[in-house]
């Protein structure tokens, strides 16, 4: 469901809490949607805009899940389809996000946060951003934007990934449109790296019917249904970018990045500026549970696979916990080379019985208290390439990082079927029989 009717439908099921009170961007924002939990929270009166904010639309992996009208035991099968099979999304005339059409740019009257002290400015960090690549069409994905002016932002754009060859290709200087408060479709695509030449709105049209309206100033599409489309330009200018939280919670360096500037600002008539923590969970899920239909896909190729979990406490990024289904003695340790090969920043994985709760931790370290031998069922692999993200890894400048891998198969021993290994469980009762 778009973005509007999911806001509309947390609202009537009395799930968004209503801060009524007037609240700072700077800081205070940010303090309240983590004391919450990050669960959905609507700001309706936001010091110095007149922009309501919502938080919390993909705090777990629940809400993403009713989002996508799906059970949280489908979301994997259906993520791993959209990956494979996107959808070319219609064109269609009209879109809401154009209702009201604003040349004279002011990016100052936007919500736009500050998340903590040590933020090298104020941060937009939900922002979608669609552009053409000239070869291979069109590509969208996260960029993190620090306010630099009225009209200017300068741009996280990370290297060799689909912006930044996009930007190379077309010669220093490409145009571009930033969505805000998007359909969980479009930010679960907009995180996902498809093969070049892949449209990630196709992906999202697949997840759930998303049209397209072209921009008014610019050669892009954009989601018809989403509340704000900022069109400009990536310039040749550069500026400092940073400091900034990154995924894992620890704050990320000051770089020169390439300067955005605006020209044009659509929205809805009345609308809803959408924000998420960074290093938090928002930001933790968009990362990682894309990386679970690749690492399942892969693991299915040597063995059978049930379920995948990016864990949180892994920075939703350097852990998975593989579930599999067990017909081979071997089976445990392919599926470690394949989670890696599936995921390339992966750093440890477990890989457990499909009777194991891959999303409960303590029944995760109960299969490797119980069905673990450090000697035998364990495979580690220095020296591999790794996750810029991981501060402690070779991170050499200019090289990319380094890092050792671990896989813990905590699997049943091959041949040990007897009940020892397994877990006895109580039966099950409606409790509310007996209160
Ligand atoms: C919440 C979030 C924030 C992100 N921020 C950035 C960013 O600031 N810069 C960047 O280059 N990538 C960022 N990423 C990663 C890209 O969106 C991701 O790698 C994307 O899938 C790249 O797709 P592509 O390979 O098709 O370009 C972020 C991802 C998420 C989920």
């Amino acid at each position: 469901m778009g973005f509007r009717s999911f806001l509309k439908t947390l609202d009537e099921s009395g799930e968004l809490t209503h801060i009524s009170r007037e609240v700072s961007p700077e800081y205070e924002m940010a303090g309240i949607i983590e004391a919450l939990g990050e669960k959905p929270v609507y700001f309706e009166n936001v010091k110095d805009s007149s922009f309501p904010v919502v938080a919390g639309f993909v705090s777990s992996k629940e809400i993403i899940a009713r989002a996508l009208n799906l059970k949280k035991a489908h979301l994997l099968h259906n993520l791993s389809s959209a990956l494979e099979l996107p959808l070319p999304p219609q064109i269609v005339e009209k879109g809401e996000c154009q209702e009201v059409v604003e040349k004279e740019v002011d990016l100052t009257k936007l919500p736009i946060m500050r998340y903590t002290n040590k933020d090298g400015g104020k941060y937009i960090a939900s922002a979608v951003s669609i552009v053409r690549d000239p070869e291979w069409g069109r590509n969208m994905s996260f960029h993190r934007l620090m306010l630099i002016g009225k009209n200017r932002f300068v741009a996280r754009i990370v290297e060799d990934r689909g912006t930044d060859t996009a930007l190379k290709k077309a010669g220093g200087e490409l145009d571009i449109a930033v969505c805000i408060g998007n359909s969980t479709a479009v930010l679960l695509a907009a995180a996902t790296s498809l093969p070049k030449g892949v449209d990630e709105l196709g992906m999202a049209n697949a997840l759930e019917p998303t049209e397209l309206v072209k921009c008014k100033t610019i050669n892009l599409e954009v989601p018809r249904n989403c509340e704000f489309v900022l069109e400009g330009r990536i310039t040749r200018e550069t500026a400092a970018e940073g400091p900034f939280l990154d995924t894992t919670g620890t704050i990320d360096k000051i770089r020169q990045q390439p300067v955005i500037e605006i020209k044009c600002i659509t929205h809805r008539e009345k609308p809803v500026y959408q924000t998420i923590l960074p290093g938090r969970h928002e930001h933790q899920f968009l990362m990682g549970m894309p990386k679970e239909p690749t690492i399942f896909n892969k693991v299915n190729e040597v063995c059978k696979c049930t379920d995948v979990y990016v864990t949180p406490g892994g920075c939703s990024w350097l852990h998975a916990v593989v579930q599999i289904k067990k017909q081979d003695s071997e089976d445990g340790k392919k599926a470690i080379a394949a989670a890696f090969e599936g995921h390339k920043s992966l750093k440890h994985c477990i890989i457990v019985d499909d009777d194991i709760d891959i999303y409960d931790p303590n029944d995760v370290e109960w299969a490797v208290a119980t069905r673990f031998q450090a000697d035998k069922n364990i495979v580690i692999v220095p020296n591999q390439p790794g996750s810029s993200l991981d501060p402690s890894g070779d991170l050499t400048e200019g090289k990319k990082a380094r890092t050792c891998k671990m896989g813990l198969d905590a699997t049943i021993p091959a041949g040990k079927t007897d009940k020892s290994f397994m877990k006895e469980r109580y039966r099950k009762v409606d409790l509310d029989r007996f209160l």
